[in-house]
């Protein structure tokens, strides 16, 4: 396995689901890759398939009504898809690790904070097969707490959550996450249950940590600032597919796909150009998408040519977009 090959590579990954409407073709072959290190994100409008993307690789998903029909995902050069599920199932908390969204639905209410943790060591000491007493495993959560920067351990230790701000919560949620020094973290909109100040605070940790600890990262979010400050590279997708990629600075730069540049005009800018146009119409009805680029029906420079699905072009080198107004032919 040489080193520069990405920790976690995605390829052609589609998922459906079956529902009263009938079978909803949701993921149509999303590729992405987080190389070791880095920070990546994966952007788009609401129900565009970012979530089911995430739970697709960390396998919490629901099978059935979702199914996985076609796809690899290679995490360390092993394809999660395949391995045997008790293998997999000792990679998930441990070797990827999830930070999710809203802390009160993370933490137990009812238990103090370390306890929690201490769960959390102990659930994954036996799936590794080791064994550590109360106190290494106390410590290990006093480590951690001192890691996401909460001063006074031992009182956060003997904390009940509703004891504890929104922030320290949500400081508390990425510090489970580390726990077991994962190498790639998953964070699916860290954060945005808190105040503006609070979050950016919490974005600023993570962006620490993710360089401390030299972890990768793939964040979600529908945020383009959370994209900018957060992200080395960046996946943009739509309606089940990523229609463009790109390290994140020449992004915002030259954006390529219609999409992207849609996404992006509906931005304020600090200058008073805002412009908050939205973009027209909606995302399609997943148990009967549009032929080909599943765009075109929103897209100002849809021609019949969209109606087969467009691959993904080299626009600069490490900036692909799917759309036929990228193939080479069209420039000559
Ligand atoms: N359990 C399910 N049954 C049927 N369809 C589902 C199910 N879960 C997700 N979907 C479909 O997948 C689509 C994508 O959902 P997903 O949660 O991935 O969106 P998202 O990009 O994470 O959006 P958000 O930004 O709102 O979190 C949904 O619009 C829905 O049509
Ligand atoms: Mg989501």
């Amino acid at each position: 396995m040489p080193d520069d090959a990405p920790l976690l590579s995605v390829r052609d990954l589609r998922v459906s689901f079956r529902t009263f409407d009938g079978q909803a073709d949701v993921l149509q072959g999303v590729n992405l890759d987080v190389p070791r290190g880095t920070r990546v994100g994966l952007v788009g409008e609401s129900g565009c398939g970012k979530s089911v993307t995430m739970k697709t690789i960390m396998g919490t998903l629901a099978t059935p009504p979702a199914r996985v029909t076609h796809g690899q995902i290679m995490f360390d050069g092993q394809d999660l898809l395949t391995m045997p599920a008790a293998r997999r199932n000792r990679l998930k908390g441990t070797d990827m690790s999830m930070v999710f969204q809203d802390p009160t639905t993370s933490l137990n209410p009812v238990f103090r904070v370390g306890h929690q943790m201490e769960d959390i060591v102990r659930w994954s000491d036996r799936r590794r097969g080791i064994q550590r007493n109360h106190k290494a495993r106390k410590a290990r959560v006093l480590e951690v707490l001192e890691m996401v920067r909460l001063a006074d351990g031992e009182r956060i230790y003997d904390a009940f959550p509703i004891q504890l701000s929104g922030g320290m919560r949500q400081r508390i949620i990425i510090g489970m996450a580390l726990l077991n020094e994962p190498r790639l973290l998953i964070a699916d909109e860290p954060g945005t249950a808190l105040d503006v100040t609070t979050q950016d605070e919490i974005l600023r940790l993570m962006d620490d940590l993710v360089r401390e600890e030299g972890l990768s990262l793939l964040m979600i979010t529908h945020n383009l600032g959370v994209v900018r400050q957060m992200t080395d590279h960046v996946y943009v997708m739509y309606a089940g597919s990523v229609v463009e990629d790109s390290p994140t600075a020449e992004l915002f730069d030259n954006p390529s796909h219609p999409y992207t540049k849609a996404l992006l005009a509906c931005v304020p800018k600090l200058d008073g150009t805002a412009t908050y146009e939205g973009i027209g119409g909606s995302l399609p009805d997943y148990t009967d998408p549009p032929a080909g680029c599943r765009f075109h029906p929103r897209c100002p420079h849809a021609t019949d040519r969209c109606l087969t699905r467009p691959p993904a072009f080299t626009v600069r080198p490490g900036h692909t977009a799917a759309c036929w107004l990228h193939e080479p032919e069209a420039h000559a």
